[in-house]
């Protein structure tokens, strides 16, 4: 679906020259759950908005479904770090709005953002301002408004960062429910390995900036997966640790 070939980012802000990722070739499967994870300000962010279309690599290839990535690409649902809510619209508006770009009728609108409203726990706020919205409400309206758009990829960088334990529980079940009845290919990214493993059948451990592949552990815990349970099991601790030895090398060396 996804195919990174020797990709590497470099910013160039004057004299200055950031590298935010480096030599990064992943492929990524037709209805896989990828999740990246790593140090904060690795180059992440990057990496989505480059598999967007968004930023171009500074050298290197990205290939969807075949065809270099060249431009936005509307195939992909992208939901960012920082929230993109339009003020001015309410809740139910910003999350029915990919669909009014479609040209979908507004009574249709209404009705399916009000289900994916229930799905993601704000009824009663449909009519809401994004500025009446706790942060965490903020990132359900962008989950909602993403899952709404229905795209067949869906890349969610830090989705549930907001959320208290609980909330991030049912939002994972939802994910996963949804992920797997639409067949949605899925780039995660996320500080959280729990999170991680939990969600995803490979996960991608970033070494600190520039970005690089660390590791790459598939996760064969079988699915459908109990979200809450899955994580007592021998082996989630086993793949748990494993992840961890290596992630905690790059936390550390980026104290040092
Ligand atoms: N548009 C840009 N122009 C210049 N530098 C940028 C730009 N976007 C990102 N960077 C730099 O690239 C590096 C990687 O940033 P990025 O946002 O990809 O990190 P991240 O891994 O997503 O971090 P976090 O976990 O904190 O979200 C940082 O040093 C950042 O300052
Ligand atoms: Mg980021």
């Amino acid at each position: 679906m996804i195919d990174l070939r020797h990709v590497s980012k470099t910013f160039r802000k004057k004299e200055e020259l950031v590298d935010a990722v480096r030599d990064i070739s992943l492929t990524i499967a037709q209805k896989e759950i990828v999740a990246v994870i790593g140090p904060s300000g690795c180059g992440k962010s990057t990496l989505l908005n480059m598999i967007a279309g968004l930023y171009t690599p500074s050298s290197g290839s990205i290939a969807y479904k075949g065809a270099q990535v060249s431009d936005v690409n509307t195939d992909v649902g992208y939901m960012t770090q920082k929230d993109n809510l339009l003020p001015w619209r309410t809740v139910r508006d910003n999350i029915a709005f990919p669909l009014e770009l479609a040209g979908v009728a507004k009574s249709e609108r209404a009705e399916r953002a009000d289900q994916v409203i229930k799905h993601v726990g704000l009824d009663g706020f449909a009519h809401r301002y994004p500025h009446e919205l706790s942060g965490g409400m903020r990132k359900r309206a962008c989950l909602a408004r993403m899952l709404l758009y229905g795209a067949e990829t869906a890349l969610l960088d830090e989705p549930f960062a907001a959320l208290d334990a609980q909330l991030k529980l049912a939002m994972h079940d939802l994910l996963l429910k949804l992920a797997t009845e639409t067949g949605q290919t899925v780039v995660l990214v996320t500080h959280d390995l729990m999170e991680a493993v939990t969600l995803a059948d490979r996960v991608v451990v970033c070494t600190r900036r520039p970005a690089m592949v660390a590791l790459e552990q598939r996760i064969e815990l079988k699915r459908p997966r109990d979200v809450l349970n899955v994580r007592f099991t021998n082996a989630f601790k086993e793949l748990y640790d494993t992840l961890w030895e290596r992630l905690r090398v790059e936390y550390h060396e980026e104290r040092v």
